[in-house]
């Protein structure tokens, strides 16, 4: 056998520089949700399958074309996460939470599988955090929601980014729409392209996405569903405009706005950034006011959204590029003090500084190459005469007592 095997299309291992950007993401994520009263909540990679055809909709992409779906055992057909919003409604039934103070707060970080067509910004193995907040109707939870991702893609430096919101009303506001809309879309048949046209049964409301001039000028005057909200979703969506304009959020309403899962209800979001290709949701949920009822819960209103680590990542401008400084780098003039040199370094990280030493066999000057190379702050140098430290900013060198290393390096920071 020969040929070298790569990591499956669509997928890629995570480096360096890059773990280092998704530490950041983490722990701004971890901050800013926290602080929000969010608790973290890891679900398993693969459900029953049925969570999702439930859940997600016979309907989409995403569960038509998109899962992976094998035999779990005991003849139980499994299907890793395409996404977390139902695995988490799962377990806010399977736990009770719906005992506990609502709204429950969860966020997650964690990876999904979605047989996509791999592309820029597409994989089929990625990252997403996402937050949920369980157990209540109240624009003030939609609000609060749509600030906390706008806060941390503004704390990760995401570039050109744009909020989009509209609102769905409820499920059978949404039917009747769809049905004035294909009436409309078969009126305008000849003024539409092919493509919209083959697409009015299956999915009309794409109809409005469309780059042909001439359909665009034919969507300028379709019915939207904005306009054929009830009383009560206008109010609830009015709320929500309210508060953002509270707190100077920006945003566009996009009477258009159509999202890849069917359990959205009322409020949906999305944000889009120009410093991505065609693939430019960075983030992007709403409510789910009937989501958990469908997976045998109780009617319970929810919201949330996810928001893609590598999207957030390709736009971000303040996430570190280089790893935490070397205080220490430990040289040794000869084998035998090798294991000196080991203890050294050692004794160094246990109280908290980094410090590395020489592993390859290098002589000594290839190993103040390495020191160098790694950008160490101070060089100790073990030898037969004693212990001599490099201050690597300064240049300046001097013979200190071996025991003392720790006392030297941590001074002069004083
Ligand atoms: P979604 O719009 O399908 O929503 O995905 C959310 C985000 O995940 C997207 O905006 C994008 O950044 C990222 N994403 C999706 N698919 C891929 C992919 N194949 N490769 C890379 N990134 C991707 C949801 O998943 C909902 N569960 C969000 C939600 C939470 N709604 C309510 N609560």
């Amino acid at each position: 056998m020969s040929g070298r095997i790569q990591a499956p299309r669509g997928t890629y291992d995570v480096l360096g520089e890059q773990a280092l950007g998704r530490e950041a993401l983490a722990g701004h994520a971890r901050r800013i949700l926290e602080h929000a009263g969010y608790e973290r909540i890891e679900t398993p990679a693969f459900e029953v399958t049925e969570l999702f055809a439930r859940g997600v909709g016979e309907s989409t992409d995403v569960v038509q074309k998109e899962m992976y779906t094998l035999e779990g055992g005991e003849g139980q057909s499994i299907t890793l996460r395409p996404e977390g919003t139902a695995p988490v409604c799962r377990a806010y039934l399977e736990h009770g939470m719906h005992k506990l103070p609502q709204p429950v707060k969860l966020w997650y970080l964690s990876s999904f599988f979605r047989r996509e067509r791999p592309q820029k910004g597409r994989f089929r193995q990625f990252w997403q955090v996402g937050a949920e907040a369980i157990g209540s109707d109240d624009p003030a939870v939609d609000a609060e929601s749509i600030l906390l991702l706008a806060e941390l893609l503004e704390a990760l430096g995401c570039r050109g980014v744009r909020l989009r919101i509209g609102s769905l009303g409820t499920p059978a506001t949404r039917r009747a729409y769809r049905s004035e809309l294909q009436a409309y879309l078969r009126a305008h048949e000849s003024e539409l392209s092919d493509e919209v046209v083959a697409r009015i049964d299956l999915n009309p409301l794409r109809a409005f996405d469309s780059d042909d001039a001439e359909t665009q000028r034919a969507m300028a005057g379709a019915p939207r569903l904005l306009e054929r909200l009830s009383g009560e979703d206008r109010e609830h969506f009015e709320a929500v405009c309210a508060m953002l304009d509270a707190v100077g959020q920006a945003y566009d309403v996009d009477d258009t706005l159509v999202r890849g899962l069917d359990y959205y209800t009322r409020t949906v979001f999305e944000f889009t950034s120009d410093a991505l290709g065609a693939q430019s949701g960075v983030g992007g949920g709403g409510r789910y006011d009937g989501l958990i009822e469908q997976i045998g819960g109780s009617h319970t209103p929810a919201i949330g959204w996810a928001s893609g680590v590598e999207r957030i990542l390709m736009t971000a401008s303040t996430v570190p590029a280089a790893p935490p400084p070397l205080d220490l780098f430990v040289a040794y003039a000869k084998p035998e003090l090798r294991a000196s040199a080991f203890r050294l370094a050692a004794d160094v990280r246990r109280a908290g500084r980094a410090a590395r030493l020489e592993l390859g066999g290098r002589s000594l000057k290839g190993q103040l190459k390495q020191a160098d190379r790694a950008g160490a702050r101070y060089v100790a140098i073990l030898g037969d005469e004693g212990t001599s430290l490099k201050d690597m900013e300064t240049g300046a060198q001097q013979t200190v007592e071996s025991g003392t290393v720790m006392h030297h390096i941590t001074r002069t920071e004083l």
